[in-house]
């Protein structure tokens, strides 16, 4: 007995040494932890419970039969808790065959969805892999295909992340950019679809793997990624804490912390936070920061679309979404990028049961050819469509702009906003001032004095939210300094919300 249970603690040794010694001081010499040491840093300590240990690649091509057999195959699996609560993680072993995925390895990271999936836990993939593992072929490929099915089935119903901390090249990048989230370490990992020597010989351009898919190119240009971390523990303990916010699944609520930040606080400095010139720039964060429980905001894309703010901050200790224009950029209007971003952020809180708080200061969608030529239609119609179909607490607070179509867009009580609330400085109209009344006083162009006039008029007339709350477009004027109480007098009310959408196999989101 006391053989065989020494045989245990042997192969486990064995299953732990990954790749070797060699390859575990690689791994460090360039910064990186190895995939067990990850999982330690990310979870809770002692809670990492460990399946498929021994498991072992079945290929007998190009020598692989004769090399050695690494017992778990170049990915751990397993279970175990962040804060307490349960999560699913499958960490890929660099030193073993480059974490490169064989249909074993892949058969792994399925086990461990099928089985988040029935007992309503995110996932959380640490990924470190070349790829496809090139010996085993079209068997690697329907490894990868397994697993990109399991990403589909279970988006919406657990919370999936991706952290990128090695390569992610070809089509391995699929498997993560169908998860709910991607986060990045700076200056280790990458993500393409074709590496620089392809992109090289097809498109004769020169580029570095950092400049074509590092962590600042997709945080800032591409908006594949969420946010860039400096380091592997700093990726890890910040992906705890982001965590947090996230229910286990579609069925749950949101999960609670207890905040001592009083419901009922004003906040008298957001009386002056709007300038008196409706042109000046204001920074949105700064109202967020002081709505949200203790000024905590877990911003997500922060490099990205930057006239438009996203992320999740907490009401009376419930986890809730924000979404702002900020006007610090672009005068806060909508684009493609910006449009995109958010209305995918909308659908993630709606499959989550996550309420929406809405910022609006928007002066419109952004004009130009280069907008229409890429398909401002198709992909403003996203945010449209993503707030219209969305069926979790929507609260709106316009602070200034809400223009046009833009008006409409942002969480207005015509897309089913629940309350929608607008502090004095609002102005809701079709659009500005100047234009408007370039438009409809065209006769009096050459006459500025006239022209002024007629502007003034014209925002007098609408340049404020009096007119939106004539109709009831808008349920209440507030004060600035009480957004906070009058948000979370609203979120409590909406707790019981309850509406359906109408039966359907899916809906045709503008794509
Ligand atoms: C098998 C692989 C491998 C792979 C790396 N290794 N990638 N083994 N299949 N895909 C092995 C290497 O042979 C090496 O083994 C060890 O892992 C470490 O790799 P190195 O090259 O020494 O490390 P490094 O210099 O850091 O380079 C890492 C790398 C490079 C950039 C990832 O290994 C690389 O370019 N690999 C190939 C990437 C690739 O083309 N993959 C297929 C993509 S197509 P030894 O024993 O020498 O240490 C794809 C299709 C998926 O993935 C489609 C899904 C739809």
């Amino acid at each position: 007995m006391h053989d065989i249970n020494h045989q245990l603690d042997e192969k486990r040794e064995r299953a732990r040494l990954g790749g070797g010694q060699k390859r575990i001081d690689a791994q460090h010499a360039k910064g990186k932890l190895t995939a067990r040491e990850r999982i330690e840093v990310l979870l809770d300590a002692g809670t990492f419970e460990e399946w498929d240990m021994f498991k072992e690649h079945r290929c007998v091509d190009f020598g692989m039969d004769a090399a050695e057999k690494i017992p778990g195959d170049g990915v751990v699996t397993g279970y175990g808790t962040i804060n307490g609560r349960m999560v699913f993680v499958f960490s890929q072993d660099f030193t073993v065959f480059g974490g490169a995925l064989s249909e074993t390895h892949a058969e792994k990271i399925c086990k461990i969805m099928d089985h988040a999936m029935k007992v309503g836990c995110p996932v959380i993939g640490l990924n470190d892999s070349g790829g496809a593992r090139i010996q085993e072929g079209v068997a690697a490929l329907g490894g990868y295909a397994d697993v990109f099915q399991r990403n589909v089935m279970a988006s919406g119903v657990i919370p999936q992340i991706s952290m990128i901390m090695g390569p992610s090249a070809g089509g391995a990048v699929y498997s993560p950019s169908m998860t709910d989230f991607i986060f990045m370490v700076k200056d280790s990992s990458y993500m393409f679809v074709t590496g620089p020597e392809v992109v090289k010989t097809v498109t004769h351009e020169e580029v570095t793997a950092e400049e074509l898919g590092g962590a600042i190119t997709h945080t800032t240009k591409s908006g594949v990624a969420d946010l860039a971390f400096e380091n592997d523990v700093d990726a890890l303990l910040m992906l705890r804490r982001f965590f947090n916010y996230l229910p286990q699944n579609n069925r749950e609520k949101v999960p609670v912390r207890p905040t001592s930040d009083p419901a009922e606080r004003l906040d008298y400095s957001l009386d002056t936070l709007v300038p008196e010139n409706a042109n000046k720039p204001y920074d949105i964060k700064e109202l967020i920061l002081k709505t949200v429980d203790d000024g905590d905001f877990f911003e997500l894309q922060p490099g990205y679309a930057q006239n438009i703010v996203i992320g999740f901050g907490r009401m009376e200790g419930q986890t809730v979404g924000v979404v702002a224009n900020q006007p610090m950029v672009m005068a806060g209007c909508l684009d493609i990028k910006s449009s995109i971003k958010a209305a995918r952020f909308v659908r993630f809180c709606d499959a989550f049961n996550i309420p929406i708080i809405t910022f609006v200061d928007v002066p419109g969608f952004m004009p130009g050819t280069s907008q229409e030529y890429g398909g401002i239609i198709k992909h403003g119609a996203k945010l449209l469509y993503a707030y219209a179909e969305c069926t979790v607490p929507k609260v709106t607070v316009i602070t200034r702009k809400a223009y046009g179509g833009a008006y409409d867009v942002m969480a207005s009580k015509h897309l089913r906003g629940d309350v929608n609330l607008a502090w004095p400085s609002a102005e809701i109209a079709v659009m500005g001032a100047k234009g408007a009344v370039e438009i409809i006083f065209r006769e009096d162009k050459n006459d500025p004095g006239k022209l002024a006039a007629r502007e003034a008029e014209y925002k007098a007339k609408f340049a404020n939210p009096f007119v939106a709350g004539a109709r009831g477009f808008i349920d209440d004027v507030i004060q600035p300094h009480e957004t906070r109480k009058r948000i979370c007098r609203s979120l409590a009310m909406l707790r019981n919300k309850k509406i359906e959408n109408p039966w359907r196999k899916h809906g045709n989101i503008p794509l």
